[in-house]
């Protein structure tokens, strides 16, 4: 397996962030790339205070959370990513713009690094073919909030090498996870499944069946879930959970990924859940 000690995160998002904790907590040194230093200077600054908070409830010392803030660097030049070993974008979930990225990606970063995506349902190949080095580029998907949920999905696109996935592989169980192997299929395994029922759930709001809180009351005492199904769409984000139901739309044709139209309309009004403070919920 290839050897990962500096690894760049590109994007400042809820991801990009979650990211940059994950990774400086298992000992990586990481370098967060946003397009304005401000941006990429918000990811420390949200960084420094979940682990503030850990310190005040015992469960961090405050020299470990010194050493690995001590490990993120923040930039708004993507040269900077150079040496990376590993680059993971996490910027918007929109094709065009990270087949860009990768592009330029390609013209600065080491030969032999790995460059990854975050992507929760694009097809990694196209990012793959975006560079000379389509053996080099898999996907690396963890979930929100990156630095709570135990799952990383590595996908391998048809281009992979077997080195690739499998130090994507050991990257993902370094940084403490349980990593699965998936192949190259809108949303993988977890959003293939998850997003009909999410979808669903909207669907029927329209229709009236129950309130917004009956329906999330319903799934977490009816099956157990830790939240319901609207507060996990205002949580993931809704533009870019209608960005993930069209992806899944466009490969499977199927009608459960077809995005309700209210969903739509939010992501419109700019109600894109808590990154906007009002989604199905005030925040
Ligand atoms: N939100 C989730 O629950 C979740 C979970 C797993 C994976 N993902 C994936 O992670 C990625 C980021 O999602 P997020 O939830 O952090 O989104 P976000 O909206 O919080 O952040 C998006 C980031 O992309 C940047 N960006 C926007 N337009 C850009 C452009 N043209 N060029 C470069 N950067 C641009 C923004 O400045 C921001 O830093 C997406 O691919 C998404 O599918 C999201």
């Amino acid at each position: 397996m290839g050897e990962i000690s500096t690894v760049g995160i590109v994007g400042s998002g809820i991801m990009g962030s979650g990211l940059a904790e994950v990774a400086a907590r298992s000992g990586f040194s990481v370098i967060v790339r946003s397009r304005t230093k401000q941006g990429a200077d918000r990811v420390l600054a949200g960084v420094t205070s979940n682990l503030d908070r850990q310190v005040a409830k015992g469960k961090l010392e405050a020299g470990d959370r010194d050493a690995i803030l001590g490990r993120i660097t923040p930039t708004d030049h993507l040269r900077q990513l150079a040496e990376c070993d590993l680059v993971i974008e996490s910027i918007v979930e929109d094709l065009a713009t990270k087949r860009e990225l990768f592009a330029e990606l390609e013209q600065i970063v080491k030969a032999d690094g790995i460059l990854a995506t975050n992507t929760s349902t694009l097809p990694v190949v196209e990012m793959a073919m975006a560079t000379q080095r389509p053996d080099r580029v898999c996907g690396i998907h963890f979930f929100n909030p990156a630095p709570m949920m135990k799952l990383v999905e590595v996908v391998r696109p048809l281009t992979a090498s077997d080195d690739t996935i499998k130090t994507a592989l050991g990257f993902a169980t370094a940084c403490g996870k349980d990593a699965i192997e998936v192949t190259d299929r809108a949303g993988f395994v977890v959003n293939a499944l998850l997003f009909p029922y999410l979808n669903n759930a909207v669907r029927m709001l329209e229709n009236g069946t129950a309130s917004r809180e009956d329906i999330d009351t319903a799934m977490q005492g009816g099956c157990n879930f830790p939240m319901g199904p609207l507060a996990l769409l205002d949580l993931v984000g809704l533009d870019t959970s209608v960005s993930i139901l069209d992806a899944l739309y466009a490969e499977f044709g199927d009608p459960n990924y077809a995005a309700v139209p209210t969903m739509r309309r939010m992501v419109t009004a700019g109600q894109l859940g808590r990154k906007s403070k009002h989604g199905f919920y005030s925040y």
